[in-house]
C-alpha cells in the first residue's frame, strides 16, 4: 500500500521531471533556450486545457450572470494610456556597472537581504542596496547604479515603418479587453448589473527577473472575470469571489493546507486597486502569489470614459437610476496554476507490488479534471489478438475520455510510467480477456486492481472520473 514519504518536492526534481515526461520544454531548445520561456509538450498542453475548461465550466458556464469575451492581444495605445499602464506599470531595476547584469531592486532586497520591499519607493531601495555592501550575483563586483523604474510592456509596431505614431503594445493583463467591450456586451446582450465577463488569454510581461521555472514568464495566460457591480455592493461581491476562488481550487483538488489569503498592505495596492487580496501558496520557494482577487472600483470604466469620451455609465432600468458600475477581478494564471498543481499532486512513495517486493514510486496524484490523460490501456503482450482488443477498447474510451494506449516495455514499468504522469486509471488486457471479454482495472493512488466485463467498463471509469 501506499505510504505517503514526501510532501514537498525541490523545484529541479519537478523541471526535470516537467521535460523528461513531455509536460514544459525549455522555449527554442536546439537553438540553447531562450531566457525564461516555455513550451508545452503533449502532456503539458493537456494539462492546460483541462486547467482552462475547468475554470471556464466552473466560473462561466455554471452561472447565470457570468458572460464570455475573447479579445486581441493588440490593443489601441490609448488603452494603456488610459488604464494607467503607461504611467505606473513599472518594475524597480538596478545594474551591476561591472558586468551590466540587471536586477530587480525588491527581489535583491527580498533574497538576499531578508527584507520585506514589497511597495518601497526607488530611493529607499538604492539607499538599501547601496549600503548593504553586497556584491554582483554574476561578477562579485560591488558596483551599483541607482535604482531606475521600467515598464513591463512589450511595444511593437504597427505597419512596416517603425514611426511613434505607430507603436502599439502587447496586453500586459486580459482585463482591458473587458472594459473596452463593455458597452459593446452591455449593448448586445441580456445582462443587468451585477455581471461578469470572463475571458482567457495571453498577456505578455517584460519581466527582468523571472524564473522558478514557469511561476514567472514572459508570456502567460490569464483567466479574468470583471464582475460589475453598486458600488455599495462591493464587500459582499469581495467576500463572494473569495469564497469562490477557494471552493474553485478545492474542486480541481489542490491541498488546502498549502493555501492561504493575504491582505494585501496598503502600499503594495495596484494604481487601480483599493483592496486587493492574494491566494498564496507553499512552494519549494517560499509562499508566493498563485492568484488575486482586486476591488478596481470603477478606476477602469472613469478612466476609459475619460480618455475616450464614450459614456460607459449603466441604465438600470427597474430603479430608473444611472451609475457607472464598480467592479470585483478575481484573476488567475494557467502556467502558475499548472505548477502548483504539478508540485501539489507529487509524490514518492515506497510501495508494495503483488509479490511483496518493495519499490519506490513516483505518483501525480492530480485530479481526474487535471490529469492529461483519465486512462491507460495496457495489453499484457505484443501479440496482435491482445493488441487488437486492447485498440478496440481505445477507440471506444476515446469518444468519451483522453486515453493513452502504451505497450512496450514491462508491465510493471508501465504502470510506473502512468503514475509518473497521473494517469488515474490503468486498464490491463490480459490473455483471458478474450475468453471472459473482462480488464483489470487499476487505481494509480490505492493501487487496488478490480476485474471489470468490458460492457461495464465506460460506465465504471466514467462514474469515477466525474467524482
Ligand atoms: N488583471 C490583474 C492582473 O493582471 P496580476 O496580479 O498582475 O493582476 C494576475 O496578475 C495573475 O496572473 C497572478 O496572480 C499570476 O497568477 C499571473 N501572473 C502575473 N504575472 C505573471 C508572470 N509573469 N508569469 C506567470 N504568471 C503571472
Amino acid at each position: 500500500m501506499a505510504d505517503d514519504q514526501q510532501s514537498s518536492v525541490s523545484m529541479d526534481t519537478i523541471v526535470a521531471l516537467a521535460k523528461r515526461r513531455g509536460f514544459v520544454y525549455p522555449g527554442s531548445d536546439i537553438y540553447g533556450g531562450l531566457a525564461n520561456t516555455w513550451e508545452f509538450g503533449p502532456l503539458g498542453v493537456e494539462i492546460k486545457r483541462n486547467i482552462k475548461s475547468a475554470w471556464w465550466q466552473y466560473f462561466v458556464q455554471r452561472r447565470a450572470d457570468v458572460v464570455g469575451l475573447d479579445g486581441g492581444i493588440l490593443l489601441h495605445s490609448k488603452v494603456w494610456e488610459a488604464s494607467g499602464h503607461i504611467s505606473e506599470f513599472f518594475d524597480p531595476l538596478i545594474d551591476c556597472r561591472n558586468c551590466r547584469a540587471r536586477y530587480r531592486a525588491d527581489t535583491l532586497v527580498e533574497d538576499k537581504l531578508g527584507q520585506p520591499a514589497e511597495g518601497m519607493s526607488t530611493e529607499e531601495l538604492t539607499r538599501i542596496l547601496h549600503g548593504a555592501d553586497m556584491a554582483c550575483p554574476a561578477c562579485g563586483q560591488k558596483s551599483w547604479t541607482d535604482v531606475r523604474q521600467f515598464n513591463l510592456m512589450f511595444q511593437t509596431h504597427l505597419g512596416p515603418v517603425e514611426e511613434s505614431g505607430t507603436k502599439v503594445f502587447l496586453r500586459p493583463e486580459t482585463a482591458q479587453n473587458i472594459f473596452v467591450n463593455y458597452k459593446n456586451v452591455t449593448q448586445t446582450t441580456r445582462v443587468k448589473v451585477p455581471f461578469g465577463i470572463a475571458q482567457i488569454g495571453k498577456a505578455f510581461r517584460n519581466e527582468i527577473t523571472p524564473g522558478n521555472f514557469i511561476f514567472r514568464v514572459l508570456e502567460l495566460e490569464q483567466m479574468e472575470i470583471e464582475y460589475f457591480i453598486k458600488e455599495e455592493d462591493w464587500e459582499e461581491s469581495f467576500n463572494h469571489w473569495r469564497d469562490q476562488m477557494a471552493e474553485f481550487y478545492r474542486w480541481i483538488g489542490l491541498k488546502e493546507e498549502r493555501v492561504r489569503v493575504r491582505e494585501h498592505e496598503q502600499d503594495e495596492l495596484s494604481h487601480y486597486s483599493k483592496r486587493t487580496v492574494d491566494y498564496e501558496y507553499k512552494f519549494p520557494f517560499g509562499w508566493k502569489e498563485l492568484s488575486g482577487l482586486a476591488y478596481r472600483t470603477d478606476f477602469d470604466l472613469r478612466k476609459h470614459q475619460e480618455h475616450s469620451g464614450v459614456d460607459m455609465t449603466y441604465y438600470d432600468q427597474p430603479n430608473e437610476e444611472r451609475f457607472l458600475p464598480h467592479v470585483i477581478e478575481p484573476t488567475m494564471g494557467v502556467e502558475r496554476l499548472l505548477l502548483t498543481l504539478i508540485l501539489d499532486a507529487y509524490n514518492e512513495e515506497s510501495v508494495t507490488d503483488v509479490n511483496g517486493k518493495e519499490y519506490q514510486r513516483t505518483v501525480l496524484k492530480l485530479h481526474p479534471r487535471i490529469a492529461p490523460y483519465k486512462a491507460a490501456v495496457l495489453p499484457l503482450s505484443k501479440k496482435p489478438e491482445l493488441s487488437g482488443k486492447a485498440m478496440e477498447i481505445v477507440r471506444e474510451l476515446r469518444d468519451h475520455i483522453s486515453v493513452e494506449y502504451d505497450e512496450t516495455q514491462s508491465i510493471g514499468r508501465r504502470y510506473r510510467r502512468q503514475d509518473e504522469i497521473g494517469t488515474p486509471y490503468c486498464v490491463t488486457v490480459d490473455f483471458e480477456t478474450l475468453d471472459d471479454e473482462a480488464v483489470t482495472v487499476r487505481d494509480r493512488d490505492s493501487m487496488a486492481q478490480e476485474r471489470i466485463s468490458l460492457s461495464e467498463l465506460k460506465s465504471y471509469l466514467l462514474e469515477r472520473l466525474n467524482q
